[in-house]
């Protein structure tokens, strides 16, 4: 971590859709690492995102990869979710998509995204849903730049080491957001410190604690059992710079954020948020959902349809179990608010 510059042991969790270049570029300067989250962006987009954040920051900052095996188009299965979903999209007068689509290209087997990352070079690239091709690991590993990967099991940090990735993020299933399992169906849904003892036991590599940490309290329990840094998602969701929209905000300042749950009815993949009408929903469907990020296309329809009418009742407001800990401050104030707390801890 130091030779990213690092003073404070405290990454901000990429979070496709709610980070932002300015919360990743303040999070660094003050010391932490930033981080975006592209993987729900296009390559141009995405590229647009690294160069604004480079030109924010000089410091290093992180760039988030989604690494999910595309799942394949199951046209019954599409079909019974969106016959399933039908009532809801009339509650506000709207009807449902006629077909699902694809709406988030993995990484994995992108030749054009990953020459992108070449090209702008942050020093950062972490991985989210699984690997990317050996050959991507090895052109980072050449421009010299630090890679990442989340393991929510010893298997899947065990396979990480194996690829010559150099730092493990252990996603415990406290965590808000996207479980970063590479198979979901093989989720053991371990938590933080429990997954971080085992991963410093039985690897050789770094290992960064990510769910549920909310304060210097949580950041030193992390470090006590072996993590090198903490990686933070929730707790900068109500930063002024970051992208969550005043609903999502009010919600998490509410007492909703005491109620969150993991669900695949969002998008298709298991992640954790605050319990709404969806989660519901996916709770009372007893058949098999589509794939991933299929799903996805009809929530976000969904969502939309609802949030014209004022309705966040099927928005994707993912939060980890820590939420009613959420501050709302200036991401700089936070990390210096966070390493404040670290020091007093290691005084006390
Ligand atoms: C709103 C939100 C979006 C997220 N999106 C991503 C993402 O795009 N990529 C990723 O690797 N992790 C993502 N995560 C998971 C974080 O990397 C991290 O595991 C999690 O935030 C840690 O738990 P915490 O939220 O309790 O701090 C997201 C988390 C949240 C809360």
């Amino acid at each position: 971590m130091a030779r990213l510059g690092m003073q404070h042991p405290i990454i901000q969790a990429p979070m496709a859709g709610t980070s932002t270049p300015q919360l990743a570029a303040a999070v660094s300067n003050a010391g932490g690492l930033g981080s975006v989250g592209i993987g729900a962006y296009g390559v141009e987009q995405a590229e647009q995102h690294v160069a604004q954040t480079h030109a924010l920051t000089a410091r290093a900052f992180n760039v988030n990869l989604f690494c999910h095996r595309n799942a394949a188009a199951d046209v019954q299965r599409e079909a019974a979710w969106l016959e399933y979903l039908a009532p809801e999209f009339e509650r506000f007068g709207a009807a449902p998509p006629t077909a699902l689509r694809c709406i988030y290209a993995s990484a994995v087997g992108n030749p054009p995204l990953q020459a992108m990352l070449l090209r702008q070079r942050p020093q950062v690239v972490s991985f989210h849903f699984g690997l990317p091709e050996a050959s991507f690991i090895e052109a980072l590993r050449q421009a010299g730049t630090t890679t990442m990967a989340c393991a929510t099991s010893l298997d899947e940090a065990l396979q990480i080491q194996q690829a010559g990735v150099d730092v493990i993020v252990a996603q415990g299933m406290e965590a808000g957001g996207h479980r970063g399992c590479f198979d979901p169906e093989q989720d053991r849904l371990l938590s933080s410190l429990a997954l971080v003892q085992i991963l410093v036991r039985h690897t050789r590599l770094p290992v960064v604690a990510a769910g549920g940490i909310m304060d210097g309290a949580g950041i030193a329990a992390a470090l006590q059992v072996g993590a090198c840094a903490v990686q933070m998602g929730t707790a900068f969701i109500l930063c002024p710079e970051s992208a969550a929209s005043p609903a999502y905000r009010a919600e998490l300042q509410s007492d909703r954020a005491y109620d969150t749950g993991i669900t695949a009815a969002i998008s298709g993949r298991p992640a954790r948020g605050m319990v709404n009408r969806l989660h519901l929903l996916g709770r009372g469907y007893g058949q098999a959902l589509p794939g991933y990020p299929m799903v996805y296309d009809a929530g976000k329809a969904l969502h939309q349809a609802a949030s014209a009418q004022g309705s966040s009742d099927y928005a994707a407001h993912w939060a980890g179990q820590g939420a009613p800990l959420a501050r709302a401050m200036p991401a700089a104030d936070l990390v210096a608010t966070l390493a404040r707390e670290l020091n007093a801890q290691a005084r006390a």
